[in-house]
């Protein structure tokens, strides 16, 4: 991960990225190449699954501010655990924001800062980091900046854990870098988002260093929204035609819980999953907005849905078919950073984890009383439904599509860049264990891995052997290429995950500004996460 001048590139073919995957030794090589549209293993759940499209689409409430004076929106959320009837009859223990899953919804304007209290009522320290948000570093939730559980008495002897634990992984302070032994801690905390970005679908989530992936798969999640004036003006279906939807798989323990198989079921201390899930945790029970294959009531309109892959490791490929097998088109509007400069049509909408896709559907040729299922064309069994609509009524619609969605789109050429760097990510060894690496290193809070200047525009040539959703903190990117060739349909716009697809090169391009300060880009397989596939970025 050093900075190459262009000239000096190595060039790494497929072949050989191919033959390094096979060195190896991964049971995910073999599973890819029998299987080549997923990474993972999919556990199977121990209680009786319910038919599909027979429970409502939940919506998740919109958090109220405590206060909006003073030009700021200040919000509080507490993480507890809750109990939720996901599958009828079912109880199951979460891990919540305000005891809900997904979390209440953030609404923002752009450029309106907002401030939310998160305390943790958790048996766990944990961290907050909003997805996609150009964010100071300070509230960025760097994997150590833990917010500790207010109400355990512990939480003294778990900042002296956690301190151990990092000297134990053997860090060193570095110069210009804060002593990682110097884990800040705190039983509640403020974020502050100043909200200076592109309208778009966020999400928060947990980011806790070694621990992510559980954390999440408990329900450590919620949507954010942020919007602005020209976005309102544009006409697209808006109200109860905008729909979010967050999207993930679990598996369901037969005590009904959405059993992890950590290493340490306490997550506290040993980080890691058992075999086989190393490579990426895959559930069978597909739930959008925290409900089993929903069913949702639309009118014969146009609706805009604001789709997020939450889950762990899953990719999804979208299609909407009616029950007589008719496709209808889904049109992309918007990537993970907001409205694209046109739309783009898609029959299928492939979705990495973490990815967000902004598409307006459209109802109005559906007969009342008939059916449209958005299905997985990558899934099998029950991971091949997903949600479904059922046409209601007849509507009037004065939503549009402009042909022109936004003129404020980055224009960053190759010849601005100030480096080009080739960075790979690939299976490998940590501890004499598997692990996921980043240039061939696992995660190292006291290591320096990419510097930047703030302000410098850069192309990233991201390296994979098998596939990775890679994931950078604070700026979004466009896709320059795919191995050589032109990016693929769905790349369109500014996005800040890019699904790499096994034996893949693809180029990058953006422009670091905003904030300097200690920043991440990671694979957002959070298994892969966890597991050391995350790096450092300093912007100086
Ligand atoms: Cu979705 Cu580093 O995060
Ligand atoms: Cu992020
Ligand atoms: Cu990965």
């Amino acid at each position: 991960m050093r900075e190459h001048a262009v000239s000096r590139r190595r060039v790494l073919g497929i072949g050989a990225t191919l033959g390094l995957m096979a060195a190896t030794g991964l049971s995910t090589s073999a599973a890819l190449a029998r299987r080549p549209s997923f990474t993972g293993a999919e556990l199977p759940s121990a209680v009786p699954l319910p038919p599909p499209f027979e429970v409502p689409l939940p919506i998740p409430a919109v958090l109220k501010p405590t206060s909006t004076s003073g030009g700021v929106d200040r919000y509080e959320i507490t993480q507890r655990e809750a109990v939720a009837h996901i599958l009828p009859g079912v109880r199951t223990p979460l891990w919540t924001y305000e005891g809900t899953f997904p979390g209440p919804t953030i609404e923002s304007r752009r450029g309106r800062p907002i401030t939310v209290t998160h305390r943790n009522e958790l048996p766990v320290p944990t961290v907050v980091h909003l997805h996609g948000g150009r964010t100071p570093a300070d509230s960025d939730g760097y994997p150590t900046d833990l917010v500790l559980p207010g109400r355990w008495p512990d939480s003294a002897e778990m900042v002296r854990g956690a301190h151990d634990m990092h000297a134990m992984s053997g860090m060193q302070g570095m110069p210009g870098m804060q002593d990682p032994r110097a884990v800040v801690t705190r039983l509640a905390r403020d974020y502050t988002f100043p909200m200076d970005q592109r309208p778009t679908l966020l999400w928060y989530h947990d980011h806790r260093m070694d621990f992510t992936a559980p954390a999440l798969w408990r329900g450590l999640a919620g949507l954010h929204i942020v919007r602005d004036d020209a976005e309102d003006e544009l006409g697209l279906p808006a109200g109860t035609r905008e729909l979010p939807l967050m999207i993930t798989d679990r598996s369901f323990a037969a005590d009904g819980s959405l059993h992890y198989p950590a290493l340490d079921p306490t997550l506290r201390e040993q980080p890691g999953v058992q075999e086989p899930y190393l490579a990426g945790l895959l559930g069978d029970v597909i739930l959008v907005n925290g409900a089993p294959w929903p069913v949702h009531e639309v009118d014969a309109a146009s609706y805009r849905l604001r789709i997020l892959n939450a889950s762990n490791a899953r990719h999804y490929e979208l299609e909407a078919v009616t029950d007589d097998a008719e496709r209808l088109d889904l049109v992309q509007i918007g990537a993970d950073q907001g409205l694209l400069a046109a739309p783009v049509t898609h029959g299928r909408l492939p979705i990495a984890p973490a990815e967000r896709y902004d598409a307006i559907i459209d109802f109005s040729g559906v007969p009342v009383g008939a059916r449209v299922r958005i299905v997985n064309r990558l899934g099998t069994g029950p991971t091949r439904d997903v949600m479904a609509f059922r046409v209601a009524r007849r509507g009037t619609d004065d939503s549009r599509i402009p042909a022109t969605l936004s003129t404020d789109l980055p224009t960053w050429q190759r010849s601005d860049a100030a480096n080009v760097r080739d960075i790979a990510f690939r299976a490998g060894q940590v501890h004499g264990g598997h692990g996921w690496l980043i240039g061939g290193l696992p995660f190292d809070p006291a290591r320096s891995d990419v510097t930047v200047g703030l302000g410098d525009v850069e192309v990233w040539r991201l390296i994979a052997d098998v596939h990775h959703p890679v994931h950078l903190h604070l700026v979004g990117f466009r896709v320059l290429s795919r191995s050589g060739r032109p990016p693929l349909p769905h790349d369109a716009g500014l996005k800040d995950t890019i699904p790499l697809r096994p034996g893949e090169a693809v180029e990058i391009i953006t422009r670091f500004d905003g904030y300097r300060g200690r920043y991440l880009f990671h694979c957002h397989n959070a298994e892969h996460e966890d597991m050391g596939m995350m790096a450092n970025l300093e912007i100086i």
